[in-house]
């Protein structure tokens, strides 16, 4: 943090629509929701960025009920006269979600850290063996969409987004857009603690990192087309970044050898459009396979008789 793509992200609980058989997204995405919902009971979810909001999802076709429907709370259809509020769009669900805003939680989790003695370096790898020869057991792999020189992933895709920040408090309700003839090229908006983060492209295969002003016109026309008050909004920044796309979450062991030796590697990357919103299981499931090894290992014991 701050330069991170989960920094920049908008920070809606919200995954894609349909889990397409990946049924432990949805496990691990109803886990963080529930896990940041009991982060509401204390008052230091304000300082995790952490808070409840409610929205719309839009849709131009009738669909069947999405993945998500038993982990968000207050999961219903829309009714006609919400419905007329947004022309073009015929069908739609309304519920509660939670906002966890990556400029806010990332700090935050990095000071939790900290207190507990983690120490952080900012350097590129090159490579594991690297990692591995400078003497560690167990490299857990978040390396979001740069694969750059770590044996690539052709599966890995960026899917570039760009989105404008405006001051908009009025604003109190999300709205996301599913437009199946635009291909993910949807609209969104949604309020975060100061900001409103208005969207987006779904671009697949783009590695642009710049701001386009060709998108800046497309993303604004179509936000105002569904909340036209933001026509009195002030922008205040574009933002670009790439989502880490993958027909599904990498969350598994590798044993990569290199002898004499081999060292433990495990992958958590992948995280697409959703990466806040299913943060929290993916962690869980990736300390599970790091005991697992640590176990196996024989390190645990080490560790302890270090400590
Ligand atoms: C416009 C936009 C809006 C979004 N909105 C939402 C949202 O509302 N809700 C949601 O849940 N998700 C959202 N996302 C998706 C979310 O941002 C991603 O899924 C998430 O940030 C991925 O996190 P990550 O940790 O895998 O990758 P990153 O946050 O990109 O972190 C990867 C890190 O690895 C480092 N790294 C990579 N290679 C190396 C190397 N060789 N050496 C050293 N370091 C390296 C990078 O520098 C970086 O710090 C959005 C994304 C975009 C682009
Ligand atoms: C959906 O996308 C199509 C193709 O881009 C566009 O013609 C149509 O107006 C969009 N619908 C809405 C409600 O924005
Ligand atoms: C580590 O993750 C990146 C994606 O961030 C992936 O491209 C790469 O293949 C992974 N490394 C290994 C050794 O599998
Ligand atoms: C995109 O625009 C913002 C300001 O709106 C700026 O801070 C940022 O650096 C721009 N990104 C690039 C790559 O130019």
């Amino acid at each position: 943090t701050p330069l991170t793509t989960s920094d920049g992200a908008a920070g809606l609980w919200q995954p894609y629509l349909y889990d397409k058989g990946n049924v432990h997204e949805t496990k691990w995405n109803k886990e963080t929701f529930d896990y940041l919902q009991s982060c509401l009971t204390s008052p230091d979810s304000v300082k995790m960025g952490i808070f409840l909001q409610s929205g719309y999802n839009l849709c131009t076709e009738p669909l069947p009920d999405p993945s998500f429907k038993d982990a968000v709370l207050g999961f219903r259809q829309l009714t006609k006269r919400e419905l007329d509020m947004f022309p073009g769009y015929s069908f739609g669900w309304f519920n509660t979600a939670l906002m966890i805003e990556g400029k806010t939680y990332l700090p935050w989790l990095m000071d939790w850290l900290r207190q507990r003695e983690v120490k952080f370096y900012q350097r590129k790898i090159g490579s594991f063996k690297e990692l591995a020869d400078s003497g560690a057991d167990v490299i857990i792999n978040c390396s979001g969409v740069r694969s750059g020189d770590l044996q690539p992933d052709p599966e890995l895709q960026p899917a570039r987004g760009q989105i404008i920040k405006v001051d908009a408090p009025w604003i109190k309700h999300w709205i996301s857009t599913h437009n199946f003839s635009s291909r993910g090229n949807s609209a969104y908006i949604i309020p975060g603690s100061r900001l409103v983060t208005v969207g987006g492209v779904f671009q697949v295969g783009n590695w642009n990192l710049q701001n386009s002003s060709v998108d800046h016109k497309n993303i604004w026309e179509a936000a105002c087309k569904l909340e036209p008050s933001l026509q009195h909004a002030r922008i205040v920044e574009d933002w670009t970044g790439l989502r880490p796309a993958r027909s599904k979450v990498r969350l598994e062991r590798e044993t990569i050898r290199s002898e004499p030796t081999s060292f433990e590697v495990i992958h958590n990357y992948g995280h697409g459009g959703f990466g806040l919103t299913i943060h929290r299981g993916c962690a869980e499931e990736a300390a599970r396979l790091f005991g697992q090894i640590l176990e196996q290992k024989g390190l645990l014991a080490h560790s302890k008789s270090r400590l």
